[in-house]
Order: C-alpha cells, then sequence, then structure tokens
C-alpha cells in the first residue's frame, strides 16, 4: 500500500483545499472586502449607512486613509503590510458589527485611534489583517458642574484639552504633552504627563468606560464588570475589547502655571546638575514637574568635539516666585532666576510644553497634521541613583554613539501613593523616574535604520547596571518590539509572560486570567498583546494549526507566481 505511486484520496483531497484556497487568497482583496461588506450590511441597520465607512485597497482613498494616522515614517514604505480593508465608524453599531463580521470572516482585526504607537502596531500586521479605525469617533462631552469629561476614543489629546478649556479655566487633565496622540491607544496603555507628581496617570481618573465585547456587545462599567474595567485601565485596550470611550474625572488647575527651561552642557557641570536633580526631582513638591532631557550635542568650547546637554524643562502648578524660592532652597546648581520662569495659564503651558512658536492660539490644538519622522523609542526604571562614575560613563557611551538621547521623568508625589495593583500600571513606589531612550532620523534607507535603532540597543544595553532587574520593566506606551514578540503558535503563553511581566510585572497574572474569560480565543491580538492562559491549550493549537495553514497557502502562491513568471520568460 505504502508503496502505490498513485496519489492517496487523502493527499488529493489536501491538494484540492489547498489549490482552493490558493485560488480565493489571490483574490483575497476582493473576496475579504465582499464577504465583510455584505455581513456588515446584514448586521447594522439599513440607516446605519455602511455603505461610506468600508475602504478596499483599490479605492482611491485608501492610502490618504491609512497615511493619516501613521505617526512613524518607519512604517510609511511601500514594503510596509498594508491592511485588506480599513473601516472607519461614524457610531458606535459600526463598531459591533466590525467587530462580528472580522469575527465570522476569520480576519485580524488591528485597533488604530490616533496611531501613535512607536512600533506602528495598530496599523501593520505580518499575517492578512483589517483596520478599525476610530479617528471618526471624537466626540468629547465637558461637565464641569460635575467635573466629568466624556471622551471618545479617537479623540486627541489636544481635543481633550481644548475641551475643556472651553468650558473651564480652572480644571484640567492629566495626559501626555503630545497634542496628536489618540485618547484611544494612551489611556488604555497608562497615559502620563506633565501633571503625574500631582494627580498620577490617565488611568487614575478613568470613572467609566464603554467597550465593545468579542461579541459584539456594547458595555459599561456596571455591564463590563470590574475585572475588565481594571484591565482596560493601563493593560492595553487591544487585548480586550474595543474602547469606545472613558469616562474621566477632571482635576483643579490654578489659574496661574509656572514653564521653565534651563539647559547646561558637561562643560557647564551637567554632572552636578544631574546628580543634584537626582536627589531633588523624584522627592520635592509635587506640584512641580521637572522633565530632564539628555541629548549629545555638538560643542561650542572644545571645537570638533562633542559633549552632551541636559536641560531641566518643568511645570509648577503655581506662580513664579513661589517655585524659584523652592528650587534656591532644593536645587541651588540649577540657578533658577525668576526672568527665566513665564507664568501663564494651564492651556498656554499645554501649547508651550507642545513646542508651538509663542503667541500660538488655544485652537492650534485641534490641528492633527503632524509630519511624521522615523523614530525609535525604548523605556527603562530606574530605582537607585545612578552615582558620578556611573554618569560619566554614560556620557561616553552616548557620545560615542552620537545620536540616541535621553527623557528622564521624575515619578513621586502620588505615583507613589497609589498601590501597584491598583491598576494594571504597575512602576509605582520605588520608582525614582523612568527613561525614555529616543533617537529620531531623516534618512529613508533601510541601513539607516538599521543604524539607529542598534544605536538604540546598544545604549540599552549599556544602562543594564543602573536600572530596574527582574524583571527589566517597560512602560506599555512605549512600545517595544525588542523585548519580545508573540507569534500565537504554541509557546503563546510562555512569549507573552516575556513582555508582559515587564509591562506589567505582578499585574501579569490578573491580566491573564481576565483574557481568559473574555476572549477565550484569542481574537483581539496582536504581537505583544495579553495571551490567554496555558491551560486553553486547546484554543492555541488551533490557532497555530491556522497559522501553519496560513503559511502553507502563502509559500504555495509565491510558488505559483514563479511558475508563471518562468512560464513567461521561457
Ligand atoms: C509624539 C508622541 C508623543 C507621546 N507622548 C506621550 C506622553 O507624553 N505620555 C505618554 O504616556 N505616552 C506618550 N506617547 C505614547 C502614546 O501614549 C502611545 O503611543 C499611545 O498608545 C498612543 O495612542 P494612539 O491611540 O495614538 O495610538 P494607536 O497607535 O492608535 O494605538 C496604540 C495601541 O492601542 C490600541 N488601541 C488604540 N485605540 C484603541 C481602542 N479604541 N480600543 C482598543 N485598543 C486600542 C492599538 O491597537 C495599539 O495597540 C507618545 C507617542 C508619540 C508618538
Ligand atoms: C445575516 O445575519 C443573521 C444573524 O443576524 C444570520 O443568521 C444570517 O445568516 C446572515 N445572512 C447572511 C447572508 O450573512
Ligand atoms: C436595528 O435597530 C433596532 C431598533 O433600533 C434594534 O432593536 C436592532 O437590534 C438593530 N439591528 C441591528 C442588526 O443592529
Ligand atoms: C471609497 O470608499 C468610500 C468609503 O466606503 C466610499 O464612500 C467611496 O465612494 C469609495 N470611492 C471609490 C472611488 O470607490
Ligand atoms: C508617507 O509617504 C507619503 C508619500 O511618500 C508622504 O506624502 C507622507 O507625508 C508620508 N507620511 C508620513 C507619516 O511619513
Ligand atoms: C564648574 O565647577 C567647577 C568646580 O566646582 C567650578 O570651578 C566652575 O566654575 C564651574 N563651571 C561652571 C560653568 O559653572
Ligand atoms: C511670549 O510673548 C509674550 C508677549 O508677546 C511675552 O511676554 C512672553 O515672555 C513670551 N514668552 C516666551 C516663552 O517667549
Ligand atoms: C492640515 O492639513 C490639511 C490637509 O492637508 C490642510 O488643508 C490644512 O490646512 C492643514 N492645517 C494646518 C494648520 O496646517
Ligand atoms: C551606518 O553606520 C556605518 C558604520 O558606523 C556608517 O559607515 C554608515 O555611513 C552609516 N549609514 C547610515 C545611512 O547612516
Amino acid at each position: 500500500m505504502g508503496k502505490s505511486t498513485s496519489l492517496s484520496p487523502f493527499y488529493l483531497y489536501l491538494i484540492l483545499i489547498i489549490l482552493s484556497q490558493v485560488s480565493s487568497f489571490l483574490a483575497a482583496d476582493d473576496s475579504v472586502y465582499g464577504s465583510f461588506f455584505h455581513c456588515l450590511t446584514n448586521h447594522t441597520n439599513s440607516s446605519d449607512q455602511t455603505s461610506n465607512i468600508v475602504f478596499a485597497q483599490t479605492n482611491s482613498s485608501f492610502s490618504s486613509v491609512l497615511r493619516s494616522y501613521i505617526r512613524n515614517a518607519r512604517f510609511n514604505t511601500t514594503s510596509t503590510p498594508k491592511p485588506l480593508i480599513i473601516v472607519t465608524p461614524l457610531q458606535e453599531s459600526h463598531v459591533q458589527g466590525t467587530v462580528i463580521c472580522a469575527k465570522t470572516i476569520g480576519i485580524q482585526m488591528k485597533i488604530r485611534s490616533g496611531g501613535h504607537d512607536y512600533e506602528g502596531i495598530s496599523y501593520i500586521s505580518d499575517e492578512p489583517f483589517i483596520i478599525l479605525d476610530m479617528f471618526n469617533l471624537r466626540k468629547i462631552t465637558v461637565d464641569v458642574q460635575n467635573e466629568v469629561a466624556v471622551i471618545q476614543a479617537g479623540a486627541t489629546l489636544g481635543e481633550v484639552y481644548y475641551s475643556i478649556w472651553e468650558k473651564s479655566k480652572v480644571h484640567g487633565f492629566p495626559a501626555g504633552v503630545c497634542p496628536t496622540v489618540g485618547v484611544g491607544g494612551h489611556l488604555s496603555g497608562g497615559g502620563y504627563g506633565n501633571m503625574l507628581r500631582k494627580h498620577g496617570l490617565s488611568v487614575d481618573h478613568v470613572i467609566d468606560a464603554q467597550i465593545v465585547d468579542v461579541n459584539g456587545r456594547l458595555l459599561d462599567k456596571e455591564s463590563m464588570g470590574e475585572d475588565l474595567f481594571w484591565a482596560i485601565r493601563g493593560g492595553g485596550g487591544a487585548s480586550f475589547g474595543v474602547i469606545v470611550s472613558y469616562t474621566v474625572k477632571l482635576v483643579p488647575v490654578p489659574e496661574t502655571v509656572t514653564v521653565f527651561r534651563v539647559g547646561k552642557t558637561l562643560e557647564e557641570n551637567a554632572t552636578d546638575l544631574v546628580l543634584q536633580w537626582q536627589q531633588v526631582a523624584p522627592h520635592t513638591d509635587d506640584r512641580l514637574f521637572m522633565r530632564l532631557l539628555l541629548q549629545p550635542v555638538t560643542s561650542k568650547v572644545k571645537k570638533g568635539q562633542k559633549t552632551v546637554r541636559a536641560s531641566v524643562v518643568a511645570l509648577f502648578l503655581g506662580g513664579a516666585d513661589e517655585v524659584v524660592t523652592i528650587l534656591e532652597k532644593e536645587f541651588p546648581l540649577l540657578g533658577l532666576k525668576k526672568e527665566t520662569c513665564i507664568e501663564s495659564s494651564w492651556i498656554e503651558s499645554v501649547i508651550w510644553w507642545g513646542d508651538f512658536d509663542n503667541g500660538t492660539r488655544p485652537n492650534a490644538l485641534l490641528d492633527r497634521n503632524y509630519s511624521a519622522k522615523f523614530l525609535k523609542r525604548k523605556s527603562d526604571y530606574v530605582q537607585n541613583p545612578i552615582s558620578r562614575d556611573g554618569l560619566e560613563g554614560i556620557w561616553k557611551k552616548m557620545i560615542e554613539l552620537g545620536k540616541t538621547g535621553f527623557v528622564f521623568n521624575p515619578y513621586g508625589g502620588k505615583m507613589w501613593e497609589i498601590p501597584a495593583d491598583t491598576t494594571p500600571f504597575p512602576h509605582r513606589a520605588g520608582n525614582l523616574f523612568k527613561i525614555q531612550y529616543s533617537v529620531n532620523w531623516d534618512d529613508p534607507s533601510a541601513e539607516a535604520t538599521k543604524n539607529f535603532t542598534t544605536q538604540a540597543s546598544s545604549l540599552y544595553s549599556y544602562m543594564t547596571p543602573f536600572v530596574s532587574k527582574n524583571p527589566r520593566s517597560s512602560y506599555l506606551n512605549y512600545r517595544d518590539l525588542d523585548i519580545g514578540i508573540n507569534d500565537f503558535a504554541k509557546n503563546s503563553y510562555e512569549q507573552g509572560e516575556v513582555y508582559g511581566a515587564k509591562y506589567f510585572n505582578s499585574n501579569f497574572d490578573r491580566l491573564v486570567k481576565i483574557k481568559t474569560a473574555v476572549d477565550p480565543e484569542n481574537f483581539f491580538r496582536n504581537e505583544q498583546s495579553i495571551p490567554v492562559s496555558p491551560r486553553l491549550q486547546s484554543a492555541a493549537e488551533n490557532l497555530l494549526q491556522s497559522s501553519l495553514f496560513q503559511k502553507l497557502v502563502l509559500s504555495l502562491t509565491c510558488l505559483l507566481a514563479f511558475l508563471n513568471n518562468a512560464m513567461l520568460y521561457s
């Protein structure tokens, strides 16, 4: 039997299946669009107007819709994987229909709000995928009386700040400093800005949310339950469902705040400044946030040589006289003078921190245009002050590498008061400051990308002795695929544990339990999502088989294309 030269019925059957899959794969664009559109129409009411929210690859607007929210030029190339379709919901029912239909068709769905993910995972995938693009769902309702705002996921932080300012000059919200960042990713991943020492993270002020779950149900805090509500306040929304809106509590801001920037190079004793900054910044008055930027620059004193510039960029929730008095005493090496301070309203401080020109009107915060650079980011946490010797070694390394800089963000205040398991974001007491590694470039060549990402990795490796260990912690919103990725094959849980422990420390286990309960088949997945519990191995194995199958189909497609070419040229 085994020696028969004819194909066994089983193999014949397999080949037929594969061929039919190959032909459907070749027509994937059309067939996914067709089946998706059909399904969506069936799952939404006729009055819901689904006809203008689904963009096929062949649609003339496809590229511009896709590019509108690409915020890292590294992922704006012809070889960057593209979605088969982009869906741009105008109302909740469109989100519900999209989830149900993507699941029915069996295609991966990526969710994008502001598109600021540093690794582009909201709009890229290695498997066939569609994008659910939330930018139209951007309504913000501010209720000053109750100090509450309801914010849809597609709103930007700039729109949030502007909408609050329209209603009140003495309220604000603690979130990131870049106005184009989206609420969907930012709030579901933690969210911090220059009020974190006084008010903590954005998620510390979330009091309700709306989410579409894997069954297409629209849930609020009460109907989703305590666990899921906990998970989407720092655990990353994309592992659990589609966030439609967050309801947040506003915070009070004084009528007058103060900002300043003071910089010194190594020749101007920047090392002493940084040593003192480590002693002061995490412990001082919690109304004061002093970010420290460290950048390799060309020396003005020593011709042709490089140096490091340390700049303190600050927000004080109070007047200039008061902050000058505090810092004369605590941080004399800064040498802060009142003339260096700028007193302003809170919204003007937002504009100043956003690097807009002096005198820019608040409506600039509504501008969604943004010219994206090529960039790479990484993160670390520092729990013990770095010594003078340590700093001097770091400067040498930065100068040698040439371009990668650091942003040190001091913790303390409210960040140390909130227990590490109150939200999935675990980096609270015990952390002096967070480091962001930052390198930007303009050269689009693959070689430049390799050079600069390698440079950031070298610096990361050099920093090992100075930062948190077991695990070496990272901030989810500073997405970094170097710290581990998931292919959702056999070792999905183990792979997830690698990056999960870094992002969530001991909160990872609870996130896995919640994930397993709300999305056991892992529909909501990405390169660094929360895996399901290993006890649900069978689900994982099904996925393995389907992904192996996809690879088989892909290789066959390539083979066919090759044969086709060979015939053409023979
Ligand atoms: C220029 C710049 C400045 C930044 N500044 C800060 C800062 O000051 N403070 C800070 O904390 N972070 C900052 N970040 C990081 C930022 O918080 C994260 O990149 C954040 O995830 C961006 O959210 P987004 O909606 O714009 O991104 P997206 O790329 O749209 O999404 C990011 C992740 O969230 C998921 N997601 C998005 N929307 C939803 C949704 N509605 N439901 C479920 N999942 C969703 C995506 O699938 C993806 O996994 C900055 C980033 C950039 C590029
Ligand atoms: C339309 O949706 C219903 C469920 O809402 C389903 O039973 C039916 O099969 C769907 N029809 C098509 C053609 O997809
Ligand atoms: C259509 O609308 C009705 C009434 O608003 C609602 O009960 C029903 O669930 C809707 N159907 C779909 C598929 O959304
Ligand atoms: C492109 O898709 C949009 C959204 O579905 C639709 O409104 C538009 O008519 C399409 N344009 C073309 C040229 O097909
Ligand atoms: C992406 O590329 C297009 C075409 O080259 C360009 O017009 C656009 O500005 C780029 N966008 C980003 C975010 O780099
Ligand atoms: C740097 O420190 C040295 C020694 O403390 C001091 O003599 C010098 O004036 C300082 N330089 C500057 C620019 O502050
Ligand atoms: C901005 O301009 C105003 C006057 O137009 C001035 O008083 C203020 O100091 C300026 N701020 C900065 C940062 O230059
Ligand atoms: C933003 O871009 C749009 C479209 O390209 C353009 O019409 C608009 O003028 C730009 N806005 C600003 C403030 O540059
Ligand atoms: C990449 O790095 C190498 C070695 O340092 C250098 O020679 C080359 O010019 C760099 N290329 C780019 C594009 O930056």
